[in-house]
């Protein structure tokens, strides 16, 4: 392996490392008086990245690698295939272009802002046009088999087109639905009102740290702070991985839940291998891959009765006042609760992915251009009562609140549902491979779920693509099948249905 190319797409990984560090005390420590200077740094860094990236260098050191490789070094093998991939990928889009979209997606952020404060889309539309046409340009530019949204989704899960995830989309919806229904006709059912009871934040952060704590996350190799919106990052490779939880007092869930899930990511992170930090063989796979991860420990693991089984005596202890009157069976009922609701970050598992659906199903059509901008509003509310039996009364509970399409994001949100449905399937697996599972988890002993997903997963960082890696772990394709088994079980026990 030609360590002048090693070399180079670490100094690269180095300077992106660079700028996560940026961002993290951005979002945590900063004052605001800093603004002005750290987009300035930041925009240096970036532009440090990207010109070593594209450079007549890099070509010429990829070039020769690419003739070279050992077909049996697989450490090569990726490090060139995922060089490469960014190399095209950077190189194919003119530098006037990326900086239109930045400057572009900069501004509509703040116009979404505005837009969703006041509930009025007319606001963000002409962002919307113009990012879109963007966004379509970048999609020729960079190349599709079939249309021009598959170019916009393989940035986030490669591999994936519109035309593979449609139908697994479609199953799920059909399966999801009458089991909606059926809940809806057995209410009342748990109440999730329990945990929107005073909950004093010092001992949220006790819990929190306790649960950090059991499922693996290690503290010499990470830290966790506070954050208006929790995120994982990582600045150092797997050595410093960072997690930032939002704690709010009427709202225990948030907490709980916001930490597990980034948890599991920073537990991916955690366990790619180090002897390859800063190139992609120390990444992860995709975002689809890495969703599953923070979704299997906050959902499947976190929201499981077994995990509860062990944590709500501590919880009762910590709260005493707000759960005087509950008990295991309340708490893990409310935590599960089903109901339809409008906003896709406070949807329960089986909701949620509906939710994305409809996303995925215009955001496929604005790019195709068989959906005007203009028209996302009444098209967003006529799918969504469809899909839901209730229907937004503004646009903010409806087309305007997320930011992903502010920032042109296309392509995005399919990566929640996939990592649901990825989730599933290797936790499916993992219970037929480690014997005792359920038994481990109440007993917090949860070594043996990390150590699997450290062996079958988390070790192989780029080395394959998301749907060779579910082959691989669980020996067949992706499917619908664990998450709907998992999903029927759990809310027929809880409704009684
Ligand atoms: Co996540």
């Amino acid at each position: 392996m030609d360590v002048k190319l090693v070399e180079r797409v670490k100094d690269i990984g180095r300077l992106k490392s660079v700028s996560a560090l940026l961002d993290w005390d951005q979002e945590t420590y900063m004052p605001a008086g800093g603004v002005a200077a750290r987009a300035e740094q930041y925009a240096l860094i970036e532009t440090l990245a990207h010109q070593k990236l594209v450079s007549e260098e890099t070509r010429t050191l990829l070039e020769r690698a690419e003739g070279t490789v050992d077909a049996d070094d697989f450490v090569a093998e990726t490090i060139v295939r995922e060089t490469r991939r960014s190399y095209d990928r950077a190189a194919k889009l003119p530098a006037e272009l990326v900086r239109e979209i930045a400057h572009t997606s900069s501004l509509a952020k703040d116009a979404w802002a505005k837009a969703r404060a006041e509930s009025r889309f007319a606001d963000l539309s002409p962002w919307l046009t113009k990012l879109i046409d963007l966004k379509k340009q970048v999609a020729e530019r960079i190349g599709y088999a079939a249309e021009p949204y598959d170019a916009l989704m393989d940035e986030f899960e490669p591999g994936a087109t519109a035309a593979n995830v449609d139908p697994v989309f479609r199953e799920l919806r059909e399966k999801t639905v009458p089991l909606l229904n059926r809940v809806m006709t057995a209410r009342p059912g748990p109440d999730p009102a329990i945990l929107d009871r005073h909950y004093p934040r010092d001992r949220q952060e006790k819990i929190c740290r306790r649960m950090a704590e059991a499922i693996g996350f290690d503290f010499h190799s990470g830290r966790e702070d506070v954050s208006v919106h929790p995120f994982c990052m990582t600045i150092g490779g797997p050595g410093d991985v960072r997690i930032t939880t939002r704690y709010l007092k009427n709202f225990l869930p948030a907490a709980l839940f916001g930490t597990l899930h980034e948890c599991g990511h920073a537990l991916y992170e955690q366990g790619l291998p180090k002897e390859h930090v800063f190139t992609p063989m120390a990444e992860a796979a995709s975002l689809g891959i890495h969703e599953s991860q923070s979704r299997m420990w906050e959902n499947l693991v976190g929201r499981s009765r077994a995990f509860w089984k062990y944590h709500y005596a501590h919880v009762e202890s910590l709260f005493p006042e707000a759960l005087r009157d509950e008990s295991l069976d309340s708490f893990h009922g409310a935590i599960n609760a089903v109901r339809p609701s409008f906003i896709r970050v406070e949807a329960d598992e089986l909701t949620y992915n509906l939710h994305i659906i409809l996303r995925f199903e215009l955001e496929r059509a604005m790019i195709r251009g068989d959906l005007r901008v203009g028209d996302i509003p009444a098209a967003w509310n006529e799918k969504f009562t469809r899909m839901f039996g209730i229907t937004p009364e503004n646009d903010a509970q409806g087309c305007l609140q997320d930011i992903h399409w502010s920032m042109g994001a296309f392509g995005y949100f399919p990566t929640y549902t996939l990592g649901n449905l990825y989730a599933a399937q290797f936790f499916a697996q993992a219970r037929q491979d480690i014997h005792g599972l359920d038994d481990r988890i109440a007993a917090n002993d949860h070594a043996a779920l990390l150590g699997w997903l450290r062996e079958r997963i988390h070790r192989h960082g780029k080395r394959f693509r998301p749907g060779e890696l579910v082959q691989r772990v669980t020996a067949k394709p992706l499917s619908i099948e664990a998450f709907v088994g998992y999903i029927t079980k759990k809310v027929e026990a809880i409704y009684s249905i």
